[in-house]
């Protein structure tokens, strides 16, 4: 039922329809901490209108894959593309210069500002910076263009609810224009509805023509909303998935497990191949 719901709300006709030029493209990237391999040989792509659930258990390298990509950690090998360009992030300023915006889990909001002050938060490169009419008009643009249900953008943020807190994160995150957009558990900690509006904030997200990438632990938020579910094991790639594939599919993907779709497959096949040859020897001996 909340499946249902879920994928009703978010359903729309942009979904997989329009998948357009590659923005990023991850090749062989591995991450060491010491004697720590967080990532192996990583091969990642998002293309523009897309977006890319990146799953996998605790552990599995979800948040060091997003902070490489959003300049925070630096790769310990491997090439990083970005809109046909081999590039480099040696700070999080430069992942957002190139275009390569993060909404963090913990949002890093300032409660005690207001919606239009989150916005432009640390935007120091906005030139409207120091002008408050135009900030709160481009705060208005950004959040309505998002359809976004907030009352009033000079509402204090500590009065908006999770789901109007994650929304206020991801437009400040749009400001600069990206053309490609992280966020890390976007719905964790948050009722059906907000939920659901945080999904459908996302499809809009991708009908901007953005390339768009959600890590979660939700597998009902990830088939509603993605195009392509990208597994991560052990620091490893481990499959990518349609959104339309089985639980079991993706349980077995996400923790190795290898009762899987590829062995049934081939566990059947030979159960086809055994009774073919039966039914032939049948045949000749009637
Ligand atoms: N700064 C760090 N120093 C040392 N080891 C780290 C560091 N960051 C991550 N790791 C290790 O890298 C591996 C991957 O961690 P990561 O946080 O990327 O996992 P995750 O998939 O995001 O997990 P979760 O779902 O729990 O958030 C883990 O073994 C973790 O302990
Ligand atoms: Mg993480």
């Amino acid at each position: 039922m909340r499946t249902h719901e879920r994928q009703r709300m978010t359903d729309s006709p942009e979904r997989s329809a329009s998948v357009g030029e590659l923005v990023l493209s991850l090749r062989g990237i591995s991450k060491n901490f010491g004697a720590v391999s967080a990532l192996t040989d990583i091969d990642f792509d998002v293309h523009a209108g897309e977006v890319v659930a990146l799953v996998g258990d605790n552990g599995a390298g979800k948040s060091t894959l997003v902070k490489i990509l959003a300049g925070v950690h630096q790769p310990s090998s491997g090439t990083i593309n970005f809109r046909g360009k081999a590039v480099t992030m040696p700070d999080p300023r430069a992942a957002l210069t190139l275009g390569i915006a993060t909404v963090f889990q913990d949002l890093a909001l300032c409660e005690n500002l207001d919606v239009v002050a989150n916005i432009f938060l640390g935007n120091e490169v906005s030139p409207l910076r120091l002008d408050e009419v135009a900030m709160e008009m481009r705060a208005w643009t950004l959040l309505n263009e998002l359809s976004a249900r907030i009352p009033s953008v000079r509402e204090a943020v500590a009065s908006l609810s999770g789901g109007q807190r994650q929304t206020v994160a991801i437009a400040r995150s749009l400001l600069l224009e990206p053309k490609l957009i992280l966020l890390d558990e976007p719905t964790a900690a948050l009722g059906v509805a907000q939920t659901a509006e945080v999904l459908n904030l996302i499809d809009r997200v991708r009908a901007r023509g953005l390339g768009v990438v959600m890590i979660s632990h939700n597998m009902e938020d990830v088939r509603a909303v993605a195009d392509r579910i990208v597994v991560l094991r052990l620091g490893r790639n481990n499959g990518v998935l349609e959104p339309d594939a089985s639980n079991q599919d993706l349980v077995s993907a996400i923790t190795g497990a290898s009762n899987n779709a590829v062995s049934r497959r081939a566990e059947r096949l030979k159960v086809e191949r055994d009774r073919a040859d039966s039914g032939q020897a049948g045949e000749q001996h009637p």
